[in-house]
């Protein structure tokens, strides 16, 4: 879709002022630029899969290693952490691995971690960083003892640069019902190939259980096995993990999430999980807390002002970012949660020009145009979002098959920064071809393996600034 939002002034204070308001009242609402889908869904509860269901599956052998997932290691990707439950005792912290199938030759050793939670003790939460991978190369390796070795494999990213080809696979808000699974199908059997999961918070919905039964961590690790042990996914927490319940004792935020599933926060200079970066190939990935503090001389606010700067274009092109709630979001749920924390950086991405920002919360897919709302200064009125070329794209992705059913509420008409929004659960794919062009597309559930719902050619922002069509 093409649009007319003009910035140039007029010459003439009458034709200004008559453009302006006209330009106002399309854009305040008057006119519905957007695409809103005509799949209409009704809105029921999703509904978890029961505890014996297959995908849950414990793999045969005492204390036999489960709930295997890898994500990124360092900063440039030449190293991967593995982690992984043995439920009974300890066992080995040690990772076999090579690049021969049948000869691991090297190993590394990992650190055991447990935690309580309510009535609930946690199995031996294993985490252990492998080091100096080569890049590009597949990877076999193997956990656990005896006739309980587990084996797994991976492919290193290609050598950081500007021109690597890369694919990203976007899911959020994933939980483990029905919809769930469908959506965890899909994006494997999805013939775009993804390398490495964006995952953009909301992992196992255990909290929604009586004391957060954490078994439902467990189940939820299980489920996604058969994909996070075999290529990364990169972590965003969201409000379920927060897991912050007094009434019943357990006062630590993230415990669970915080235990179970590690991240390189410290090769960014964070001094945090909740917020990191990576480089990847071609892309500059930078993962940002919504549940923790974002306020000016926070920890969060004082290492993402100095990390923008360091953001190379000319090694990896494409800026993307991470976070659980969306800063635009046209639905009537979690409506202007992301506002304070908008308010806060949006000028930044703007300055720096990030390609897309990835968020989900919201049980539905929205994609914005490229817009900011930066302008606004208590006294001039400046307080709508504006087309602006050096804004990302927001895409809202918390379409994974969460636990709560979808989100079909929308605020009407749809606003005009909306570009295209539809109540479906599915997944979405960032295809890198190049420094200058990344295919987009977002998959629903319901169509075939194949099947683009929405799609766009994203032009990278600093060596493409052209507008998308
Ligand atoms: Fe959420």
């Amino acid at each position: 879709m093409t649009h007319s939002w003009s910035n140039s002034p007029p010459a003439a204070a009458a034709a200004a002022a008559l453009v302006v308001a006209v330009a106002l009242a399309a854009f305040s609402g008057g006119c519905n630029a957007g695409t809103t889908s005509a799949f209409v869904r009704k809105a029921q509860k999703a509904v978890d899969m029961p505890l014996d269901s297959d995908v849950f599956r414990v793999p045969p052998g005492y204390n036999a290693p489960q709930q295997v997932h890898i994500t990124q290691g360092d900063h440039d990707g030449s190293a991967m952490i593995v982690s992984w439950v043995t439920p009974d005792e300890p066992g080995s912290s040690l990772v076999f691995y090579g690049t021969s199938e049948n000869h691991l030759k090297f190993s590394a050793k990992g650190k055991v971690y447990r935690y309580k939670y309510y009535n609930y003790t946690s199995g031996y939460i294993h985490h252990c960083t492998i080091r100096k991978l080569e890049h590009d190369t597949t990877y076999y390796y193997a956990v656990g003892v005896g006739h309980t070795l587990r084996k797994f494999w991976f492919k290193t990213s290609p050598k950081v640069g500007p021109d690597v080809p890369y694919t990203f696979g976007l899911i959020g808000d994933l939980g483990q019902s029905f919809d769930s699974n469908s959506t965890l199908t899909h994006y494997q059997s999805n013939p775009t190939k993804g390398q490495t999961v964006l995952f953009v918070g909301d992992l196992s919905y255990a909290d929604n259980y009586p004391y957060h039964d954490n078994v439902r961590w467990d189940t939820w690790g299980r489920f996604t096995e058969r994909s996070a042990a075999f290529q990364p996914w990169i972590w965003t927490a969201g409000n379920h993990e927060l897991d912050f319940e007094p009434d019943i004792g357990e006062t630590v935020p993230f415990k669970p999430y915080k235990h179970r599933y590690h991240v390189p926060y410290r090769a960014s200079g964070s001094t945090s999980p909740f917020w990191y970066s990576i480089k990847r190939a071609s892309a500059y990935i930078i993962v940002l807390a919504s549940y923790s503090a974002y306020g000016k001389y926070t920890p969060q606010y004082t290492w993402l002002e100095a990390e923008l700067p360091k953001v190379n274009r000319i090694e990896t092109p494409w800026l993307i970012v991470l976070m659980h709630s969306p800063w635009y979001n046209s639905y009537n749920y979690h409506y202007m949660e992301g506002e304070s924390m908008r308010v806060m950086y949006e000028k930044w991405f703007v300055d720096y020009k990030v390609d897309v920002v990835f968020a989900g919360h919201v049980h539905a897919y929205e994609r914005s145009e490229r817009i900011s709302n930066i302008a606004y200064k208590i006294v001039n009125g400046a307080c709508d979002p504006v087309p602006d070329q050096s804004a990302p794209v927001y895409i809202t992705i918390g379409d994974g098959g969460n636990q709560e059913g979808l989100a079909n509420n929308m605020t009407e008409p749809q606003p005009k920064y909306s570009a295209f929004r539809e109540a479906s659960f599915g997944h979405a794919m960032f295809d890198i071809k190049n420094r200058t062009h990344a295919y987009y597309a977002w998959h629903r559930n319901q169509d075939g393996h194949a099947v683009e719902a929405d799609k766009m050619w994203f032009n990278n922002r600093y060596w493409n600034l052209k507008e998308e069509s």
